[in-house]
């Protein structure tokens, strides 16, 4: 296993947001805040699900397991790079770096994936409202979330089993807080012809096809809504879609903006940055973007509150 043992004799760093020693004690503060504002945001919500039995709906379950997605999605590297600023170390192993990337690729592919399916419940549940219970079965609820939970986890394997052949002809820096395989591949001295393929085709079916799920889904549900002709009836309709569709435009909005401002600038700092986007604050607000407005969930957190031990 020659490549195996070239990528070992190399070092790999992050170099994480910013360089600034001065402004380390501000960053561990801020993104320690925000994990644990994460951590715990996403667990009250799935605590709320499991106990409070009318909750027990596929819209919630779907969310619970988004909050779920969203813990793992952040903790693969958030404390890692918490004890890099702690350490004033910027060095990740080559197995570590590895294994941020996949459980990255897993997750990020699997919050896309729920919200292509809570898009489908709400497509269910407002254009087929008296058949929803019907079609919107435990069975299809189970095999719709395996299915992306298998999906997700299968095109992981196949990126990282990629990304193993790639080799490295020197210490490799990488200009973010976390090891993405888009950088590892940019960095790699080997041929990466396979691995853009890989990435490329997986991007288009995993990413673009969900969203055109959720367009589809959200085109559906614009022309029920307008044919309802109560002023009255719209409203009620379009409120069960508001928390779906503003955690779908936070995250599609920022993954296009870190898109777009890495192809407009060439500033790589700069798009470490808008990363923190859809890396932290997006998992970080989903909770209260759907407890704030929603008394289901507000009065399942407090049933949580209440319950005795
Ligand atoms: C995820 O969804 C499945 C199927 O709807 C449900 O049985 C399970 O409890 C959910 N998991 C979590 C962590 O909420």
């Amino acid at each position: 296993m020659k490549p195996e043992n070239k990528t070992q004799a190399f070092k790999f760093f992050l170099l994480g947001i910013s360089e600034d020693s001065s402004l380390q004690p501000f960053l561990f503060g801020l993104f320690l805040f925000m994990y644990l504002v994460t951590v715990l945001g996403n667990l009250l919500i799935i605590l709320a699900t499991i106990t409070d039995p009318r909750l027990h709906t596929p819209m919630y379950l779907f969310l619970s397991n988004l909050s779920f997605a969203d813990i793992c999605f952040t903790s693969t590297s958030i404390p890692k790079m918490l004890v890099n600023i702690h350490t004033q170390s910027k060095v990740i192993p080559y197995k570590g770096c590895i294994t941020q990337v996949s459980f990255f690729i897993v997750f990020g592919v699997l919050d896309n994936f729920l919200l292509a399916v809570m898009a489908y419940d709400r497509l269910v549940a407002i254009c087929h409202p008296l058949q929803y219970m019907v079609i919107m079965n435990c069975r299809l609820c189970g095999s719709l979330v395996l299915g992306c939970w298998i999906t997700s986890a299968l095109n992981s394997l196949l990126q990282t089993l990629m990304a193993l052949r790639l080799s490295f002809c020197a210490d490799v820096e990488i200009p973010h807080f976390m090891c993405e395989l888009y950088q590892l591949v940019l960095l790699a001295c080997s041929d990466t012809f396979a691995n853009d393929v890989v990435i490329y085709f997986a991007a288009m079916l995993l990413v673009v096809g969900p969203l055109a799920g959720i367009l589809y889904s959200y085109a559906k549900i614009v022309s029920a809504i307008r044919a309802i002709s109560s002023a009255r009836g719209k409203y009620k309709a379009f409120s069960t879609c508001v928390s779906h569709l503003s955690v779908v435009s936070l995250f599609y909005c920022t993954v296009l903006g870190v898109y777009l401002s890495s192809s407009v600038t060439q500033n790589s700092q700069a798009t470490v940055r808008a990363s923190v986007m859809y890396s932290m604050v997006t998992p970080m607000l989903n909770p209260f973007i759907y407890s704030l407005r929603n008394k289901d969930i507000v009065r399942g957190l407090r049933r949580l509150f209440r319950a005795k031990p």
